[in-house]
Order: C-alpha cells, then structure tokens, then sequence
C-alpha cells in the first residue's frame, strides 16, 4: 500500500489539465493523499532529476521543469506505484498506449504532462522531497 509521487508538469497545468487529470485518478480508485501547486527553482529541478544528470537531455529538462507551476501529488491506494504508471503511459506520448495520459496530452518525449515514480524506493524518496510526513493524509 505504498504511496508514488505523481507530477503536473508545467505544460499540464499551462494547458488547464489539472482537473482533468484529478478525475483519472479519482476516478480510477487511486487516492489523494497529498496536494501542492509549486513552481520549481532551477536548483530544485536540477536536485529531484539528479538520476538523468548528464544525459542530452538533461538541461533541457530543467529549463522545461522549472518554466512554470507544477501540482505534486503523494498518491495511495493498492498497487499505486504500478497504476499511476499505467495511466500515464510510456515516457515518449507517440509510443504509449491508447486512453494513456501521455498518449492524449503529451507533445514530445519532454513534454509529457505527468511525471510518476518508477519503483517503491523512488517513490519513497521522490515522495520525500515534496512533502513532509505530517503534510500526506495517513492510510486508513
Ligand atoms: P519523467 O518520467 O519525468 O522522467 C524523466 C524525464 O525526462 C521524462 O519523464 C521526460 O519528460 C524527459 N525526457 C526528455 N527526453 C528524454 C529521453 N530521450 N528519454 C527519457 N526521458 C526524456
């Protein structure tokens, strides 16, 4: 029952997809466990995508995380790491699967709307550098 970290990324929230975006996960039985609407420094976008320093995509990445208000979201509920993922949909919108998030909204491989940890130990640490433990509901 562990929780992931989810993210609006800048092009999700400039393009009004927040709501939309709340009902796929309300509506597929995942909970909200945590909310906040942030705009990210250069500096924090740098730290939380670390893992990708290096890589040819990496300053482009930053620039594009930090251009503008993001929602992150701590999300719970049975096997959430695995179907947050599932309605995101592969990182590359034109490679995931149809009624996917990325496939309906996502413009590029960087623009892709939504962001999810990918295994329970990122997840906890993603989780972390978001949110305090006293500011993420607690399981019931
Ligand atoms: P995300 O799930 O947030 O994790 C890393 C992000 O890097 C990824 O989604 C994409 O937005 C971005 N990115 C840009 N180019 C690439 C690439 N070639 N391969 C993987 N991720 C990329």
């Amino acid at each position: 029952m562990a929780n992931t970290l989810g993210i609006i990324k800048p092009d999700g929230v400039r393009r009004k997809l927040v709501g939309t975006i709340l009902s796929k996960i309300e509506n597929s039985g995942l909970i909200l466990r945590g909310m906040k609407v942030l705009h990210l420094s250069k500096d924090d976008a740098e730290k939380f995508y670390a893992v990708h320093e290096g890589k040819s995509f990496y300053k482009s990445l930053v620039e594009f995380m930090s251009s503008g208000p993001i929602v992150v979201l701590a999300i719970g509920g049975h096997g959430s790491i695995e179907r947050w993922r599932d309605l995101m949909g592969a990182t590359d919108p034109a490679k995931a699967k149809y009624n996917t998030i990325r496939r309906e909204y996502g413009t590029s491989i960087e623009k892709n709307v939504v962001h999810g940890s990918d295994s329970p130990e990122t997840a906890k640490t993603e989780i972390s550098f978001f949110f305090r433990e006293d500011e993420i509901l607690p399981k019931e």
